[in-house]
C-alpha cells in the first residue's frame, strides 16, 4: 500500500519524508489556499517545491472545468516536474481530458469520485488513480470504506490498473480499513500517519525495559 500525504504544508511533507515511508503527496485548491498559497506562480513554484522534498507522485490539480483549459493547465502542471500527476475533476470534460492525458503519455489522478459507476468510467479513460473522498461520504451517513470495496471488486473484476487512491481519509483507523479493503493508495493527514505508531502498551513495555536496563547499571 502507497502512503501518500494529504496536504500543502512543506513542513509536514518534510516530516513525513523523513520518517521514510512516503511514496507521495497530494494537494488541492483547499489545500494550497490554507497554506496562504495564492496566484497562480506562487501554486506552481509550490508544486515544484513539493517534487523537490519527496520521491514519489505529486498531484497538482487543474482548475479549468472545460476541455480546453484542462488540457492547457494539464500540460502545463506535467511540464513542471516528472513527479507530477495531473489532477481532473469527475466530470464530463474531465473524462474526456483523462482519456486525452493517458493517450498522450500524461498520469492523472481523477477527484471527486463518490460512487462505483464514476470510478468505472475514470478507469475505462484510462486514469492512473481514482480518488474517492471516503471521510465526505461518512459525513452524510453513508459509508465511505463500501464505496472503496466496491471499486476493488470492479476493478479486480477487469483487470483494470487504475490504483484506488483512498482520499479524504481523516483517521488512522480509515487506514487501516483501506489496507484491509485493498486500496492501492491512501492519501491522510500527517496525523493519521503517526497515529499508526501509537500504542499504549509498546510506550508501558519500554519504559519498563529501560527502567530494568538501569537497575542493571
Ligand atoms: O484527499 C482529498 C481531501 O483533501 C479531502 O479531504 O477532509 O476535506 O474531505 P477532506
Amino acid at each position: 500500500m502507497k502512503f501518500f500525504i494529504d496536504t500543502a504544508n512543506l513542513d509536514q511533507i518534510k516530516e513525513a519524508q523523513n520518517l521514510g515511508i512516503l511514496d507521495g503527496v497530494t494537494t488541492n485548491p483547499s489545500l494550497m489556499a490554507k497554506e496562504g498559497i495564492t496566484g497562480k506562480n506562487n501554486i506552481l513554484k509550490h508544486y515544484v517545491d513539493i517534487c523537490n522534498i519527496v520521491d514519489g507522485d505529486v498531484s497538482a490539480e487543474v482548475i479549468a472545468t472545460d476541455f480546453e483549459g484542462m488540457i492547457r493547465e494539464g500540460e502545463e502542471l506535467a511540464g513542471l516536474h516528472e513527479q507530477i500527476v495531473v489532477k481532473v475533476p469527475m466530470i464530463k470534460e474531465g473524462i474526456k481530458a483523462i482519456k486525452y492525458f493517458s493517450d498522450n503519455g500524461i498520469r492523472t489522478n481523477c477527484t471527486l469520485i463518490f460512487s462505483p459507476g464514476q470510478a468505472l468510467i475514470a478507469a475505462k479513460a484510462g486514469a492512473t488513480y481514482v480518488s474517492p473522498f471516503i471521510g465526505r461520504l461518512d459525513d452524510v451517513s453513508t459509508d465511505g470504506l463500501n464505496l472503496i470495496a466496491e471499486i476493488r471488486l470492479i476493478y479486480d473484476n477487469y483487470g483494470f490498473e487504475t490504483e484506488i487512491l483512498a482520499a479524504s481519509v481523516r483517521h488512522t483507523m480509515h487506514i487501516i480499513d483501506c489496507a484491509k479493503l485493498g486500496a492501492d493508495v491512501m492519501t491522510g493527514p500527517l496525523s493519521s500517519i503517526e497515529g499508526l505508531l501509537k500504542h499504549p502498551l509498546t510506550d508501558i513495555g519500554l519504559a519498563k525495559f529501560l527502567e530494568d536496563y538501569k537497575k542493571g547499571n
